[in-house]
């Protein structure tokens, strides 16, 4: 049975100002994002999108850019009537993101569009920008006067990297927050756009049926893993400097992680969620030099092969450092001190170039108290496991064993499967439609707090300390198209488990 969306109320009218509206994001992502809201009718007839970049365009060049990115990315024909319709809405101001001017002229093209579109003073910030380039921008917002307004809301989206350690984030976090309050901020993750990853709170709090396993006395362990095969590829410039842990962990797999784990909210409005996020990261035991040595591991990739394409070592790709030491693959045991999890370790990892792409979060469950099948031919149970696929495939599987029909009792694991694609109707996103959704009608559930941030870098920063202490020990070499360094498998082995196999996903 197929069921489609529910259909939603428009977003309230406003003017969408992109920073940086010339570059990759802005083409890629955000104007295919607008068309698919444009199209399920979840923007209102007074939506407006004001381009802020360098370059010296003209609308209508900002609009052709755009076109080019709702065919190639949505792939829709720019004459298409919700396509002109949204177009037709662009405008551009050229300035540099450190000139004065700059702001003026936008405050006076704010103003333009709001009357030309029945007068409506919202307007939403996109930073989609060099990490750079956000403080200043919203420091010349504050003194322009932008950030509010006596007849409308002003919001602000931060694209990530939010800060680059601990400190950095909270530098970042101080700048904003002197110009913006927090309720303003949309910190954005685009893994919370993912309709797997936000139905971790549905499974876990919609169904009486999970809930009362999901704690130390019923769960052995929770494994995490965003299992990439993309390389470095060409983004060697910005990758170089940050490595794995930061690009991935204190973001994406911190979320999966406090969904997983976090306690029930009061309420499912962003105050509650937030606050259960950030007490789930505050309760992550931090690092010391010693544990930062055996329970966190590090990787690059040599050369090798994924999926059948042969592969350069992470150091020959362009713009690497010949001997780099940064790392393309980290592994992280954790332990978090609260009632509920207290003993149950959580192991996390994520790599680029391995044998496949895998985003799954798998909940393994402890064994029955006794074997009542000892004296039966069974060699070994099947484990249980509860797993939450998030890519490729959008699905939620339950392992465990069953008899195989015949005269002996034998035993062996099986699954049941629910997959996303077999019950709804698949609408074509990118992912960022609920995201940019929100922050026009003012929701910020799905994004991250100034202190759920912070959590996230003190609990990363104690192995950054680490590392920095001795940049090239244990970094393990793995092959490209592999499951990731041996050191990874000794962490589990250590405590008599092991990973889910990356390459063989039939469990
Ligand atoms: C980005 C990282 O935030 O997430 C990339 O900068 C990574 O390095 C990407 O490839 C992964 O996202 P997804 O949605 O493909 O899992």
């Amino acid at each position: 049975m197929a069921k489609n969306q529910t259909p939603g109320r428009p977003a309230d009218p406003c003017t969408l100002v992109i920073f940086g509206a010339s570059g990759d994001l802005t083409r890629r992502l955000l104007m295919p994002t607008l068309y698919h809201l444009a199209a399920g009718g979840m923007l209102a007839d007074r939506f407006s999108v004001i381009g802020v970049a360098r370059s010296e365009l003209s609308d209508d060049e900002l609009r052709r850019r755009a076109a080019d990115g709702i065919d190639t990315f949505a792939g829709v024909d720019p004459k298409q009537a919700t396509c002109a319709w949204l177009l037709d809405r662009l405008s551009y101001v050229a300035g540099a993101f450190d000139d004065a001017k700059t702001y003026r002229n936008l405050a006076a093209k704010i103003e333009a569009c709001g009357k030309a579109r029945g007068g409506s003073a919202n307007v939403l910030f996109y930073l989609a920008t060099p990490p750079a380039a956000f403080g200043p921008i919203i420091g010349h917002l504050g003194k322009a006067g932008l950030a509010r307004h006596a007849d409308g809301w002003r919001r602000v989206i931060i694209e990530k990297p939010f800060g680059t350690d601990l400190a950095s984030a909270q530098a970042l976090n101080a700048s904003i927050l002197a110009v913006f309050a927090e309720p303003q901020i949309y910190r954005i993750d685009h893994y919370l756009g993912k309709e797997t990853v936000q139905n971790i709170l549905a499974l876990r709090f919609a169904n009486g049926l999970f809930e009362s396993l999901w704690n130390r006395d019923r769960i052995d362990h929770v494994q995490i893993t965003v299992a990439e095969t993309l390389t470095v590829g060409t983004r060697g410039k910005f990758y170089d400097g940050v490595g794995a842990l930061r690009d991935m962990v204190p973001n994406h797999l911190f979320q999966l992680l406090s969904l997983v784990a976090m306690e029930p909210p009061a309420r499912l409005d962003a105050e509650s969620v937030r606050a259960e996020k950030a007490k789930l990261l505050r309760a992550v035991q931090l690092f010391t030099p010693e544990s930062a040595m055996h329970e966190a591991v590090r990787g690059q990739y040599a050369a090798g092969a994924v999926e059948g394409k042969k592969i350069d070592a992470y150091r020959r790709a362009p713009d690497i450092a010949p001997g780099s030491a940064t790392e393309t693959y980290v592994a992280l045991r954790l332990a978090i001190d609260n009632w509920r999890w207290a003993g149950v370790p959580f192991y996390l990892r994520t790599g680029k170039a391995l044998g496949a792409r895998c985003t799954e979060v798998a909940i393994k469950f402890k064994e029955a108290p006794f074997t009542l099948f000892r004296d039966t031919p069974v060699a070994q149970l099947a484990e249980n496991f509860v797993v939450i696929r998030i890519q490729p495939d959008e699905s939620i599987a339950l392992q465990f064993n069953a008899k195989v029909p015949g005269p002996r009792l034998v035993l062996d694991g099986v699954r049941m499967d629910f997959n996303y694609r077999d019950y709804f109707d698949a609408v074509p996103t990118t992912g960022y439609e609920t995201l940019i959704y929100d922050c026009m009608i003012g929701d910020n559930t799905l994004f991250q707090q100034a202190e759920e941030v912070e959590a996230a870098w003190r609990i990363v920063q104690a192995v950054l300390d680490d590392w920095r202490e001795a940049p090239a020990r244990d970094l393990a070499l793995y092959p490209a198209g592999s499951e990731g360094p041996p050191e990874a498998e000794d962490m589990l082995a250590r405590d008599g488990r092991q990973w889910r196999p990356i390459l063989r996903q039939s469990a």
